[in-house]
């Protein structure tokens, strides 16, 4: 159980792992989260399933090392096994055909983008894809959005791929050339969905986001991952992590995130001085 078949590395920092896990395969649906433990030692961490095989029975999992936890699983190889996978966690994304639907993926967001783009062209929609990252070298699975898309278009903030700008900077061109788009999903840093939603919001389009604060338990009882959305107090783990864009607090979601900075430094610090260079868990 939860036996690494598969690692890769997709760009500085950012692992891909495919994970034998044929339950979680089976009934996962797009928008879905798994929590992991790497070991005994190790915190629960919030993963969303970017994709899955029912057929192999495995999950893929996509993550950025930013701290300790992700700098502990990313050191796992293949043939270990990750702890505990618990899920299918959360809402799953709610697909119609509403049209045409802009998928948008800032970072790392372009992989919990991936599913909603594959269940959202599933269901008939026409996705016009706009994947961005800081330059080309961080930009990741540019050849499964494709598939997941009927269009797709990229951006870099530096300029050394696609359109130099911003996936907000696309969309707008979109919208200047006359697309008419019927939904848009957004999902990646705060700075980016909010930009996102604050464009959109111009054009009275429908957009979703998928929020990634704290989690600890993942069931809705310890409050950690608290949101405020339309004025009203929502738990992402159980009542999203989808949710309305327009009516997201985006400053209180950034203060909530940063809430544990200094711990998670000292943290990330120590484990990189325990583990030096060695790949140890
Ligand atoms: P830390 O140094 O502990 O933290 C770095 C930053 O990550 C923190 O400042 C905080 O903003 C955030 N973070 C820390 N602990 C948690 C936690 N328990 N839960 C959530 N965020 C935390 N990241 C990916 O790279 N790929 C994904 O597919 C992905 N999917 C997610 C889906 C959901 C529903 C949520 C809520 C988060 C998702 N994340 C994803 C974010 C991922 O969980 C964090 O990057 C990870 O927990 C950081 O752990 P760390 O110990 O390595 O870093
Ligand atoms: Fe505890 Fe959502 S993670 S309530
Ligand atoms: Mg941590």
């Amino acid at each position: 159980m939860n036996k690494i078949v598969m690692k890769k590395v997709l760009s500085e920092g950012v692992k891909e792992f495919e994970i034998e896990s044929p339950q979680i395969a089976k009934s996962r649906h797009a928008g879905q989260f798994v929590i992991v433990r790497a070991n005994e030692k190790g915190e629960r961490i919030p993963l969303t399933i970017a994709d899955a095989n029912v057929e192999k029975g495995t999950i893929t999992l996509i993550f950025q090392e930013v701290g300790k936890s992700t700098m502990l699983m990313g050191s796992f190889n293949e043939g270990d096994s990750f702890l505990d996978v618990v899920g299918p966690l959360g809402k799953p994304t709610h697909t119609e055909n509403f049209g045409t639907v802009v998928c948008m993926g800032g970072g790392i967001g372009v992989a919990p983008m991936h599913p909603i783009a594959q269940a959202l062209k599933q269901a008939g929609n026409r996705v016009i894809a706009i994947i961005g990252a800081r330059s080309k070298e961080l930009l990741i699975m540019e050849d499964r959005i494709k598939a997941a898309s009927h269009e797709m278009h990229i951006s870099t903030d530096d300029g050394s791929f696609g359109v130099h700008g911003f996936v907000t900077d696309v969309l707008q061109s979109l919208i200047d050339k006359g697309e008419k788009v019927d939904l848009c999903v957004a999902i990646g840093p705060v700075p980016m969905m909010n930009a996102s939603c604050k464009l959109t919001k111009q054009y009275d389009i429908p957009t979703v986001v998928s929020l990634n604060p704290i989690m600890v338990d993942g069931t809705g009882m310890c409050g950690a991952c608290r949101v405020t959305v339309g004025g009203k107090t929502r738990f992402v783990c159980v009542d999203g992590p989808e949710f309305n864009g327009h009516e997201v607090d985006f400053v209180e979601l950034v203060k909530r995130q940063r809430a544990y900075l200094p711990q998670e430094r000292e943290a990330r610090e120590q484990y990189q001085h325990e583990c030096g260079h060695h790949n140890h868990h």
